[in-house]
């Protein structure tokens, strides 16, 4: 497959940042791809990368059975740019000294520059800047014809660059956040110091994975489970680009979606675009199976691997179909790593249909693989997908049934539906929609007593979840207005029959979690 020109190349030593590397140079509109740390050197050199950066990891360099690269890859002349791991392997390898620090730095730290150095144009030398470390080796000596650029609290090699202007090392990772100047960092790499030319956009983004999902599939036929979520739609308007009828979306109503939702989802797909869609109604199978199940973790699993059956009895009636398309986005790659065996491991099992693919021998597709949130939005809008589509609030699979605490039944579906409707339609009237990660209604267990007229009433309590949160992992709850609460409290307790109270969820996650389930 063709590859831009300016292309970078990534070599991996296992650090959770490493996509976060490849995300900023493509927020540059630069090319890049990750590979292992072993890919080997012929392959490097038909590669012709503009420029390689080697990641951090977690091992030292200091053991005995570190990962390398082989010593060669530095006289190249490419340039190359070590980070944290990366630095402390290029400096070993080309005879400067590693070794344990006595203090290690961890977190937020501060280094001082001390020359006008190549990736820090821009900023004076004796300038202190804020950077994130996450290491607890540091270089005590340099290779021949390395000088040192910056110094931090702990270590007098902070940073470092060969006198050629070739090859450069940062101890911290300027691809994080909390290294506020890292951009500048690796644009000066890969623009002064490689001289790279912007090209990479979303459309070359598309028409890649189009080429690719093409190659892939040839003649077979794929099969999406569609959600109506962002993830799910984004992919199957991607696919869709480049499979046309060759692949079948299935959508599926397990009876525990929001008011509407099903002819909502509908529209969208055969309004816009005639794709191949299949709805599947199995809302009276999951409903009959959750019936008398208060326990969460059961009703998890009932709804997990009834949508597994009904799925896979549907997918065997499509002719050819040898692959499984996901809507997995990054995040979700690291959250099932990092967090094996965790809650989020329980999520991510029900969110990507589990072990489907391999009990139907169906190979993958992952599109959005390697994409965070705000790119897959960037992605949607690109596509031509409707904003009220790409910019919808996150919504789990095992749906209403985890905001509805005790047993689910029909009645108590309905009631949630409406109260859930209230609030997501004074949410987005207040302007609150786009600014909070989630907003919600949740039907408690309970009843309490209330006043209405002169009669004395014994009705249920609604629950208001609002939470601000970067990428569902940590969230505090929203400080919305009085006002816009009292406005939705007022409107519940008026316009859905059966609830006479409402109260306000104010619990930060953790040690709460985001859904009451
Ligand atoms: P919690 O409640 O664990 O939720 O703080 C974190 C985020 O994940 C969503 N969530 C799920 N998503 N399947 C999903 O696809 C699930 O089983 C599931 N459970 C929770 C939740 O809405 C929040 O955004």
């Amino acid at each position: 497959m063709e590859r831009p020109k300016d292309s970078f190349l990534i070599l991996d030593f296992g650090s959770q940042y490493t996509q976060l590397i490849a995300r900023r140079i493509r927020e540059f509109n630069v090319y890049s791809e990750i590979h292992p740390y072993y890919f080997s050197l012929e392959e490097i050199k038909a590669w012709k990368p503009k420029g390689i950066i080697l990641s951090g990891g977690p091992a030292s360099v200091l053991s005995s059975d570190a990962y390398t690269v082989p010593l060669e890859l530095f006289s190249l002349g490419i340039p190359i740019l070590g980070i944290c791991y990366g630095m402390q392997l290029m400096c070993k390898l080309l005879g400067g000294e590693v070794e344990k620090a006595s203090h290690r730095e961890y977190g937020s730290s501060q280094i001082t520059l001390l020359e006008n150095a190549d990736l820090f144009r821009g900023f004076k030398k004796g300038k202190k800047l804020s950077v994130w470390m996450s290491h607890g080796d540091r270089i005590k000596t340099l290779p021949k014809d390395f000088i040192p650029t910056a110094k931090s609290l702990n270590s007098p090699i902070a940073t470092c660059q060969n006198k050629k202007g070739t090859l450069f090392a940062l101890q911290f990772h300027p691809e994080v956040h909390h290294t506020p100047q890292g951009k500048e960092m690796l644009s000066n790499f890969i623009f002064k110091v490689c001289k790279a030319k912007p090209s990479w956009t979303m459309k070359s983004f598309i028409d890649h994975s189009i080429e690719k999902v093409r190659h892939q599939v040839k003649n077979s036929h794929v099969i999406l489970g569609l959600s109506g979520g962002v993830d799910s739609t984004v992919t199957a308007f991607l696919l869709h680009r480049a499979l046309g009828d060759q692949l079948t979306l299935i959508f599926m109503n397990n009876g525990l979606l929001r008011l509407n939702e099903e002819q909502k989802v509908q529209d969208l797909f055969k309004n816009q675009k005639q794709m191949n869609l299949k709805y599947v109604d199995a809302s009276q199978k999951f409903l009959s199976e959750l019936k008398g199940v208060t326990d969460p973790e059961q009703k998890r699993k009932i709804i997990g691997r009834v949508f597994i059956e009904v799925f896979e009895e549907e997918a065997k009636k499509i002719p050819n179909a040898h692959f499984l398309a996901q809507g997995t986005l990054y995040p979700d790659v690291i959250e099932s790593v990092t967090f094996k065996g965790g809650p989020s491991a329980t999520i991510k099992s029900h969110h990507n249909v589990g072990g489907l693919p391999a009990r139907m021998n169906l190979e993958l597709i992952e599109p959005l693989r390697e994409l965070f949130k705000d790119e897959v939005r960037s992605l949607g809008k690109e596509l031509g997908i409707e904003e009220e589509f790409i910019y919808r609030q996150p919504f789990p699979g095992p749906g209403l049934a985890v905001r509805i605490l005790g047993e689910i039944t029909p009645e108590r579906l309905e009631l949630l539906r409406r109260a859930d409707h209230v609030v997501v339609d004074e949410i987005k009237k207040a302007g609150w929609y786009r600014k909070v990660w989630q907003s919600f209604a949740v039907l408690l267990p309970i009843k309490t007593v209330g006043v209405m007229g002169d009669e004395r009433t014994y009705e249920h309590v609604i629950a208001l979840r609002v939470v601000k949160s970067e990428d569902g992992m940590t969230a505090d709850w929203g400080e919305l207005p009085y006002e816009l609460l009292g406005k939705i409290s007022n409107r519940i307790i008026n316009e859905v029959k059966g609830v006479n109270r409402v109260v306000y969820d104010i619990s930060s996650k953790p040690p709460s979690t985001i859904e009451w389930e």
